[in-house]
Parts: C-alpha cells; sequence; structure tokens
C-alpha cells in the first residue's frame, strides 16, 4: 500500500487544538484499516503573516500541491484585522483554492434526531434534513476584476465583478448531478436570473447540463426565495448547486439548521489534492482553552478519506463514531445541556477515537 501525504494547516484560534484531534483520529482509523499515512504541517493565515509576512507562504503552496489531501483548522483573528488586504488571512484560504483548482465545495447539513432540538428553528422542521451544498469556489465575484477605490466626478466608488463562463458554470453542475445521483437525484440550482446576466447563464447552462443526467431532476430557484424556503422547508432539498457568493451566504443560513456550526464539515475538490476544513472559524475568544468543538473537522477528516484517499469504510468508520459519542451524551461547552456529559476538546477526540 503506499504512502498518502496528508499536509496539516493548523492555522489560527482554534484551530490548532481541532486540527491536533483531527489528525489523532485519522491516525487511529489508518492503524485500524492498515492505511500509510503520513503527515507535514504547513502555515498559512495569521500564523503564517506573523512568520514570514504573508498570509500563504510559497514553501505552503508547495506541500500543499505535493501532496493528496490537506486539512484546514481555520484562519484569520481580530490579531490581523487591519493588516493591509492583500496580506488579510482569508487570503490564505482564496490563494489555495484558485492554486489547487478547488472548483467545488461541498457543504453537507445533516441534522440527527438526536440533535434536532439544539436548532433555534421548531424541532418539526428541522429533524431529518439531509441538504448538500455544492458551492462554485474559484470563480464568481470572489475572484472577478475588483477595485478598491477609484474617483469618478469627484466621488470615490469601488466595484467587484461578477463573471461566470460556460465551463465553470458545467464543471459545477455536473458535480451536483452526480452527487444527486447517489442521494435523492434533486439538484436545485439557485441563481438571481431576474436581474443579473451572470444567472441568466447559469441558469441556462445549468438546465442544458442536468439534462445529460437520466434520473435527475433540476429546478432553478432565486437566491432571495431559497434563502426563506432554506428555514421554511429545508427538508424540501436534497442538492443545492450555486455560485461562490451565493453559496458561502446561504451555507452560513443552513449551518443554524444543525444547531452548533461547530458540528459541520467541508470539502473542497477539483483538479488537485482536496481541502478540508470545518464551516466555523478560528473562534479567537475561545482558543486555547480546550473549549472548541472539534466535530466538525473530526468530519471533514473523515471527508478527506472519502473524496481523497477513496477510504470509503475508514471515513464511515468515523461519522459512525461520532455519532456513538453524541449518543453517549458526550458534548463540548457549545451543545452541553443538563444531563448530559461535558466535555473538553482533546477528550471528545479521544472519546471518538475510543469508539473507533
Ligand atoms: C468560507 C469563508 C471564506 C469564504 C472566507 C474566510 C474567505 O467564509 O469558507 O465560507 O468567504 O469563502
Ligand atoms: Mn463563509
Amino acid at each position: 500500500m503506499s504512502v498518502r501525504k496528508v499536509v496539516v494547516i493548523p492555522g489560527d484560534g482554534i484551530g490548532t487544538e481541532i486540527t491536533e484531534v483531527a489528525q489523532n483520529v485519522i491516525k487511529k482509523v489508518a492503524i485500524h484499516n492498515n492505511l500509510k499515512i503520513e503527515f507535514t504541517t504547513a502555515y498559512a493565515g495569521g500564523a503564517a503573516i506573523d512568520r514570514f509576512g504573508e498570509p500563504l507562504p510559497e514553501e505552503t503552496l508547495l506541500v500543499a500541491k505535493g501532496c493528496d489531501a490537506v486539512l484546514l483548522g481555520a484562519v484569520g483573528g481580530p490579531k490581523w484585522d487591519d493588516v493591509e488586504p492583500a496580506i488579510r488571512p482569508e487570503k490564505a484560504i482564496l490563494g489555495l483554492r484558485k492554486a489547487l483548482g478547488l472548483y467545488a465545495n461541498l457543504r453537507p447539513i445533516r441534522v440527527s434526531k438526536m440533535l434536532a432540538d439544539y436548532s433555534p428553528l421548531k424541532t418539526e422542521i428541522v429533524a431529518g434534513v439531509d441538504v448538500l451544498i455544492v458551492r462554485e469556489l474559484t470563480g464568481g465575484i470572489y475572484f472577478g476584476d475588483k477595485c478598491e477605490s477609484e474617483m469618478i466626478d469627484g466621488v470615490e466608488q469601488a466595484w467587484d465583478k461578477e463573471l461566470y463562463s460556460v465551463p465553470e458554470i458545467s464543471r459545477i453542475v455536473r458535480m451536483a448531478c452526480e452527487a444527486a445521483a447517489k442521494r435523492k437525484g434533486r439538484v436545485t440550482s439557485v441563481d438571481k436570473a431576474n436581474v443579473l446576466a451572470s444567472s441568466r447563464l447559469w441558469r441556462r447552462v445549468a438546465g442544458a447540463t442536468a439534462k445529460e443526467y437520466n434520473g435527475i431532476e433540476l429546478n432553478n430557484m432565486y437566491v432571495d426565495n431559497c434563502a426563506m424556503q432554506m428555514v421554511l422547508a429545508p427538508r424540501n432539498f436534497d442538492v443545492i448547486v450555486t455560485s461562490n457568493l451565493f453559496g458561502d451566504i446561504l451555507s452560513d443560513e443552513a449551518a443554524v439548521i444543525a444547531g452548533s456550526i461547530g458540528m459541520l464539515p467541508s470539502a473542497s475538490i477539483g483538479d488537485g489534492p482536496g481541502l478540508y476544513e470545518p464551516i466555523h472559524g478560528s473562534a479567537p475568544d475561545i482558543a486555547g482553552k480546550g473549549l472548541a468543538n472539534p466535530i466538525g473537522t473530526i468530519l471533514s477528516a473523515a471527508m478527506l478519506l472519502r473524496f481523497s484517499l477513496n477510504e470509503e469504510e475508514a471515513a464511515q468508520r468515523i461519522e459512525q463514531a461520532v455519532d456513538k459519542v453524541l449518543a453517549n451524551g458526550y458534548r463540548t461547552q457549545d451543545l452541553y445541556r443538563t444531563g448530559l456529559t461535558k466535555v473538553s476538546t482533546e477528550e471528545m477526540g479521544r472519546l471518538v477515537i475510543d469508539q473507533l
């Protein structure tokens, strides 16, 4: 069996604690499933700004390009809020996505019966939700031309350009259709075609692309309506495919359905090695205190095994171990309630490892 290379980028804030836990989970499952995995640590985000004066050093990009998968914690924090736009910690994530060709961001939101009443939404609305958001990740307004400031007739203005090409749209819609084929076969393509030209192209290409797939039902929905449907009837969705900006916003909204953002994993995949990270941020206020919920990162590690290392069995083993630990009543402080057992970040990791 060949040696698989995983690069761990802890990043900032709670990133260090949660990636350490997730790395230990991978190590245990690797022993169990007889996999050879070699870990390397690299710097990005604020940690890299402090060390090298830039958020995404060439060295980090090089090791990332040469590996099978990247596991990332989170980047950013108030310490770097005032650095110039060109070297903001977020640039590390955007730079990695672009450099690794990670055009698809997969964000699954699943609400188990056990956690349904943690959502601020009514239990009967969220119980049983199982949505996969497929967000385009290397195009659109995030990467279009932009102008930070210009003077037109003595008035200052700034702008960002939203642009999508046919191949960019068709490849992400294909990804969504392929994912839907393994689920309920329903794809909702989200746009703002009543206003935006780029959305009208998106809708046309989405329709044509989905036709290539037998048994896939495609619906188009405006993004404002989708935002509403997401909290009114989230169970009606199967796979959602949308642009970079709309996907960013809708996936934070969808995270609320699951009760705690600390539980949610994500996978960014494309041409090269995949990148796996929890949906939440670096939570500097609780960093280093053992309070962070590592489950989002542990489940991201499961996605890493599934998509980049092709180890479905190992991925499921981790997911089942997490379910078991939750069913046994263990919770980090974000999900703690009377009658349950409160555990630290590290203890949660150990409990999951014990179940593997
Ligand atoms: C996300 C984050 C990033 C994004 C930021 C940190 C650049 O919000 O992954 O959703 O906007 O894509
Ligand atoms: Mn976001």
